[in-house]
């Protein structure tokens, strides 16, 4: 995209971020801010559209829609292609087309009938040419041009499992835009895991609402209150006045036994909370090691536990069948936080082996379709059955687990807050919740049409940042 004289910003953009820890409130729910985003943001981003394992056959299609604009994803004999979902004829959707207002994830295999549309019967194959206009002698030869009958192509890059696509033919490549981050998930295995389930969810809430609960861990000690009281030295030590930093995970009043009964309740929660996260299997292995030997400095034994867990957990899950990653040796080569963002939408949590994939759309300037999957690895040939669909529930279902239910508890009600007399920005910690505001400032140098060269050397700072500072992004 062209760079735009950036003294027009002002005027075009009156929510721009001046103070970095000083979001204005209206940009979660300005109308016209809503609308720069749908035409400056989301057309030239890299957005996660499907999982690799829903279209494992040749033909197999899926549709993902966001902010207006339909994609068909297809395996193809020569990899996965992408085509925008119109007809090209007079314009209708030529699969699924509901939109993703409902959750809808139309899907199909196009392998024996092609693509057809529902209006007057024109055909494509999974490549898109064009294979069939009914009536053809109806029309003038010049407007039915092949290539200008073939399906428009959107591109389209696989990683870690997922199909990504982009509406900007100029935006750099996904590894340019995403940086080093892709590499840490890659040695987390991330292109090995599957789908466990899948659920969705509609939150009345702007899209950044949704994604900013995640971005810190200083809101566990009120709304995870459970996961402080199970280590609360690791909370003290990270958001408290101890100093001490991440490492200080012992609690020195405790017997070495009693941390390490510490740390295993902390996991059990977290197992309980986060279904699939940390996977029953792991903790199982774990709780085997409750009483190994260790050093007598609390510290040191600590250190030692958890490196004997990781390495039984790679051992036995590898022992039974699964590609799993030598977590030792990763967590000390690729170390990743344990949330990892890729800009704008997609993001990952990680413990162990397994993982939880997090993925917002918006509906509207203070809607959201929020989906969820938990991904772990399995033997080969024992895999289940692949969701094709979410799940759908209300936000506030007791079917989802614990801990997003809790955070899902206060994303509306701060909706509402930020529509309050007097509120004009929400302030941030420059040092744990720089996350935020680096995300805003990104979204703001879309807006301002910043060449793709430096948002994407912005972006690939983002990587490692959950619970960090605010950052220099070199946009302004
Ligand atoms: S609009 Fe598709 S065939 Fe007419
Ligand atoms: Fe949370």
């Amino acid at each position: 995209m062209a760079e735009m004289d950036l003294g027009d910003l002002r005027a075009d953009n009156p929510l721009k971020i001046d103070n970095p820890a000083l979001i204005p409130a209206a940009r979660y729910h300005d109308e016209d801010f809503y609308r720069l985003e749908c035409e400056r943001v989301w057309p030239h981003v890299w957005q996660m559209a499907c999982r690799l394992e829903q279209i494992p056959n040749v033909g197999d299609w899926i549709e993902y829609s966001n902010v207006g604009k339909s994609v068909i994803v297809v395996r193809t004999k020569d990899g996965v292609k992408a085509h925008q979902n119109h007809c090209r004829h007079r314009g209708v959707p030529i699969a699924g087309g509901a939109g993703n207002a409902e959750g809808q994830h139309a899907h199909g295999n196009c392998a024996k009938s092609g693509f057809i549309c529902p209006f007057h019967g024109w055909r494509w194959n999974m490549e898109g040419e064009c294979t069939f206009v009914y009536g053809r002698h109806l029309f003038d030869e010049e407007v039915l041009q092949k290539d200008e009958l073939a399906l428009r192509p959107v591109r389209v890059e696989t990683w870690g499992g997922c199909a990504f696509i982009n509406h900007d033919a100029d935006a750099p490549s996904l590894r340019d835009s995403l940086g080093p981050v892709l590499d840490r998930l890659e040695a987390r295995g991330m292109s090995k895991l599957r789908s466990q389930w899948w659920f969705a969810t509609v939150l009345p809430a702007n899209w950044k609402v949704a994604m900013e609960a995640f971005m810190e861990g200083y809101h566990v000690m009120k709304t995870h209150p459970q996961l402080q009281h199970a280590q609360p030295s690791l909370y003290n030590a990270r958001y408290g006045h101890e100093t001490g930093g991440i490492g200080a995970t012992i609690n020195p009043n405790l017997s070495v036994r009693d941390n390490v009964e510490e740390a295993l309740a902390s996991m059990e929660l977290l197992g309980a909370g986060m279904a699939g996260l940390v996977q029953p299997k792991e903790i199982a292995i774990a709780r085997d090691l409750a009483d190994a030997p260790l050093p007598d400095d609390p510290q040191l034994a600590m250190m030692t536990w958890y490196g004997l867990v990781c390495q039984a957990i790679t051992d036995r899950l590898r022992a039974a069948g699964e590609d799993v990653p030598d977590l030792p040796r990763v967590m000390q080569e690729h170390p990743v936080e344990a949330v990892e963002f890729l800009f704008p939408h997609y993001f990952l949590l990680t413990y162990f082996t397994s993982m939880s994939s997090y993925r917002i759309r918006p509906l509207g300037p203070e809607s959201c379709l929020f989906e969820l999957w938990s991904l772990t690895h399995y033997p080969e040939g024992q895999e289940p059955e692949v969701p094709r669909e979410p799940v759908m529930l209300p936000f506030d279902s007791p079917d989802f687990p614990m801990i997003p239910r809790q955070d899902y508890a206060n994303i509306p009600i701060q909706q509402k807050g930020l529509h309050s007399q007097g509120l004009d920005v929400v302030r941030l910690s420059q040092d744990r919740e720089g996350l935020i505001s680096n995300y805003q400032r990104l979204i703001d140098g879309y807006i301002a049409g910043v060449s793709g060269e430096r948002l994407a050397a912005a972006n690939r700072k983002l990587g490692g940042n959950f619970d960090g500072p605010i950052l220099d992004l070199g946009l302004d």
